[in-house]
């Protein structure tokens, strides 16, 4: 297979990580990176041993030795960078949460379709073999009938509180739904599809509750949704009080547990571990693995792009899976009353095509 050639945008924390995930990989290379200050640019390529440092995200749109952009910035820019990428031609890997909400989102996704690029948001839990080995085990009746689900991903206890943070910055995206609430979301509409036999499922209803703080955005909040075959998830979330950051699924014949279903180690492959309780009988199912989740979702856009595909293969996040995750954020954060500027109905950027100067 021939290697897919790279580009990242920002250069903060998760850039640094996916850089590294890249450098253990063949199916990858890291080409080019590009910043808002050219100084940053330099110090991220000299770490990465990059040639192709731009002090400008435009300037790594124009560099035609980049295939895929890697879009890391704060979620209010990534719709804006996601479209350019697209607009010059460049497949796209986009940090979650793909955009503010479903309407940037269905932008991102029109754009892709309509320029015959790839694009995917980055949920790299879902390409890890702990996630398919759970699919397996829902599928296969593991559980029974699947009734409720619980999943939660919240951070930030003690005196991490930082104001001036992207988290707590309500210009910047912050609060919990949409940092790492999508993944308590995304992973309870996976098993609600899988237990019906598709790759996801929509809640008909969703309810929340949750704490806005001082700046105005969401620092700890529960969700409840019930999908049309009668499951019910909790979900819950927080960007100021750490949770256990669990999936239990309980069904008819048992329940299982997974004690780490987002393996987010940045440094090292994370082995999978699913516990799965039975008639009083526990069975713990250890899945090994030898990357880490993010050199895992390096290799499957790879591998995605080089067989001609434009999204994503489930359990991978296929774009109309995107499109119902942004939905229900958006009606979480409604309940909860976190309301953006972003979604007010006459902002957002728009893709047009063809652009003019062409
Ligand atoms: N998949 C995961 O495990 C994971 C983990 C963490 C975060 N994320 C996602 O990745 C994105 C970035 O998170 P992060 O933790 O890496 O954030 P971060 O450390 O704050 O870095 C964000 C980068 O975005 C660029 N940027 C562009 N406009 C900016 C602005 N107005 N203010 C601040 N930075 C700006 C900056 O790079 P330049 O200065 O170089 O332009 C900055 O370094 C978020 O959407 C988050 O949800 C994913």
């Amino acid at each position: 297979m021939s290697t897919l050639s790279w580009g990242i945008i920002g250069t903060g924390a998760i850039a640094r990580t996916f850089a590294r995930g890249l450098q253990r990989t063949d199916s990858a290379q890291l080409v080019a990176v590009g910043s808002r200050s050219g100084q940053s640019a330099q110090a991220f390529g000299r770490d990465l041993n990059l040639d192709n440092c731009y002090g400008s995200y435009d300037e790594l749109l124009q560099d035609k030795s980049v295939q895929a952009v890697y879009i890391s910035t704060p979620h209010p820019f990534h719709a804006e960078w996601a479209l350019k990428a697209i607009q010059a031609g460049k497949h796209i890997l986009c940090e979650k949460p793909l955009a503010m909400n479903i309407k940037q989102a269905e932008e991102i996704f029109y754009a892709a379709r309509i320029r015959g690029v790839f694009a995917a948001e980055a949920f790299m839990y879902r390409c890890h073999p702990q996630t398919a080995r759970l699919i397996e085990l829902i599928r296969d009746g593991a559980v029974g009938e699947v009734r409720m689900i619980r999943a939660s991903f919240g951070f930030g206890g003690g005196d991490s509180y930082d104001p001036e943070h992207r988290l707590f910055r309500k210009s910047l995206g912050g609060g919990g739904i949409l940092d790492v609430g999508c993944y308590a979301v995304s992973g309870s509409r996976l098993i609600a599809g899988t237990a019906v036999g598709k790759p996801f499922s929509n809640p008909i209803k969703v309810r929340g509750l949750g704490r806005l703080g001082a700046t105005g955005v969401d620092e700890w909040a529960s969700g409840v949704l019930q999908f049309d075959s009668g499951i019910v998830a909790h979900v819950a979330t927080a960007i100021r009080t750490t949770l256990d950051n669990v999936i239990e699924v309980y069904g008819s014949a048992g329940r299982l547990r997974i004690p780490d279903p987002w393996v987010a180690d940045r440094e090292h492959p994370v082995n999978g571990r699913i516990q799965l309780f039975r008639e009083g009988d526990e069975q713990v199912i250890e899945i090994p693995c030898a990357k880490t989740s993010f050199t895992l979702e390096a290799d499957m856009v790879a591998a995605a792009i080089a067989a001609g595909q434009r999204e994503p293969s489930p359990p991978a996040m296929l774009w109309e899976d995107s499109l119902g995750n942004m939905a229900t954020l958006d009606a979480w954060r409604q309940e909860v009353g976190i309301i953006y500027k972003q979604d007010d109905p006459a902002s957002g950027p728009k893709f047009i095509w063809p652009p003019s100067s062409q």
